[in-house]
């Protein structure tokens, strides 16, 4: 097994370039392609390209294959599922592979008191359920989420979404009701405080705005918050703005829901990123690394709330049972070894990259938890002036180099590497990293 990055074509090679070309004429151009990768096969860590380029991966299909690519495990369970049944839809029948998941997942998930789950296809399915869930439980129709966050794009999603504006231009109007509060970005405060003196005061503006001069707490039906913003650009909060978050939520009877779309299921060094603040939140919109790569989102919540009737809300595909049978093995393999591995190489890389800072002066933050570990890049320190073409540049040079990387937010770049990574394969990324660095800085002179 090739464990570090080997480039035999020029990138893209010949059969990329054919495919990549085929693609032009006929899929949705609306997909973000950084650069110019067509995968053959993956395994671990790494992935191998049509023309037999072998990358290292710190993408993971964007934070998706938690348990490395084709673990033999993961594939061993979707086989045997498979070979016995396809389909027979969770939502009119019944099959134990639905059952096994939502009985693991009550056992993990930060949840106080019994544990439900619900079943959909995807991250954005998962925050539908949580929404629709949370009107139906409260009678309240208001949602509040965070300026940066991403939750998704379905339209119930999107309008919690205020990511990029791009994701939103052209699609109004949104749902009705929803608020958006800033998140606590310590490294760019948006009150314009010092992180000493913090007091995670973004939670007054909620108060002292937004409950004040636009909507009352009795007609707030949730806050939707990333415990760690991803698509946002890996921004860590500090804990006490979910603490906070918590007090104000059960002080007003508005359910807290996390979306741990791409924190949970490990990434942070913990099941669950909210588990480092120590808070219980009321539902968990999960996806992404769940099931290593095949569709499956969830919201799992107290079971005192989900309590809507049969027929209220459901899925054809939601829980398909290979689905199911990955997230079983995935769980399995998270719980043995990946999360303490995600909790040890993260803080190795993190040291790695915290490493470059004195050497690189286009990096201004380099913050994270396990491996889920972002780079923001600036062009002067002090300023912080937003480097996003050096980002977008230094994203390439590293593919050039064999190293998979995704940008986050407007000019942070995201390390969410399969959570199998290595510590050799940890100071491999770091080097490739610190050599792309340089590369652009040298071109910027
Ligand atoms: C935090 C978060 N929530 C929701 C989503 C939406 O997930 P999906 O793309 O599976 O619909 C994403 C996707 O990046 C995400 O990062």
């Amino acid at each position: 097994m090739i464990t570090t990055p080997q480039l035999n074509t020029p990138l893209p090679g010949p059969k990329a370039k054919a495919i990549i070309a085929r693609d032009a004429h006929v899929v949705s151009p609306s997909y973000t392609r950084g650069y110019p990768l067509v995968i053959e096969r993956g395994y671990g860590a790494m992935v191998e390209d049509v023309d037999g380029n072998v990358f290292l991966d710190c993408a993971a299909g964007i934070a998706v294959t938690a348990t490395g690519h084709s673990h033999p495990d993961v594939v061993n369970a979707i086989t045997e599922q498979a070979q016995r049944f396809l389909h027979m839809s969770g939502t009119d029948f019944y099959y134990e592979a639905q059952v096994k998941l939502a009985e693991d997942l009550a056992a993990v998930v930060p949840i106080d008191g019994g544990v439900r789950s619900f079943f959909g296809n995807s991250g954005t399915e998962a925050i539908e359920a949580c929404i629709k869930l949370a009107r139906y439980a409260t009678k309240r129709d208001n949602l509040i989420a965070f300026l940066g966050g991403f939750h998704g794009r379905t339209l119930g999603a999107l309008s919690l979404t205020a990511s990029k504006a791009i994701q939103r231009r052209g699609f109004g109007p949104m749902m009705p009701g929803v608020y958006h509060a800033p998140y606590a970005d310590c490294y760019r405060c948006p009150l314009g405080l010092k992180s000493e003196s913090c007091a995670a005061e973004c939670i007054d503006y909620i108060e002292d705005q937004i409950f004040l001069h636009l909507v009352s707490p009795d007609e707030v039906a949730a806050i939707v918050v990333e415990p760690i913003q991803g698509e946002g650009g890996y921004v860590v909060p500090p804990d006490k703005f979910i603490q906070r978050l918590r007090e104000l939520t059960t002080t007003h009877g508005i359910l807290l829901v996390a979306d741990e779309v791409q924190s949970g299921m490990g990434r942070s060094g913990k099941m669950f990123a909210i588990e480092h603040t120590g808070v219980r939140p009321d539902m968990i919109a999960i996806a992404k690394g769940i099931a290593s790569g095949m569709p499956l989102g969830v919201a799992a919540a107290r079971a005192d709330i989900m309590t809507w009737p049969p027929g209220a809300h459901a899925s054809t595909f939601g829980g398909n049972p290979v689905s199911c049978a990955a997230a079983v093995a995935t769980i399995k393999l998270l719980k043995a070894r990946l999360i303490a591995n995600a909790a040890e190489v993260g803080a190795h890389l993190m040291a790695a990259l915290k490493a470059l800072e004195g050497k690189h002066p286009l990096i201004g933050d380099v913050r994270g938890r396990g491996l889920m570990i972002g780079v923001e890049l600036v062009r002067d320190r002090k300023t912080k002036e937003r480097a996003t073409d050096e980002r977008d540049a230094v994203v390439t040079a590293a593919f050039e180099r064999g190293l998979l990387l995704l940008g986050a937010g407007r000019n942070a770049i995201r390390f969410s590497p399969p959570l199998v990574l290595s510590k050799a394969q940890a100071d491999t990324a770091a080097k490739i990293f610190d050599e792309a660095l340089t590369q652009v800085e040298r071109s910027r002179r």
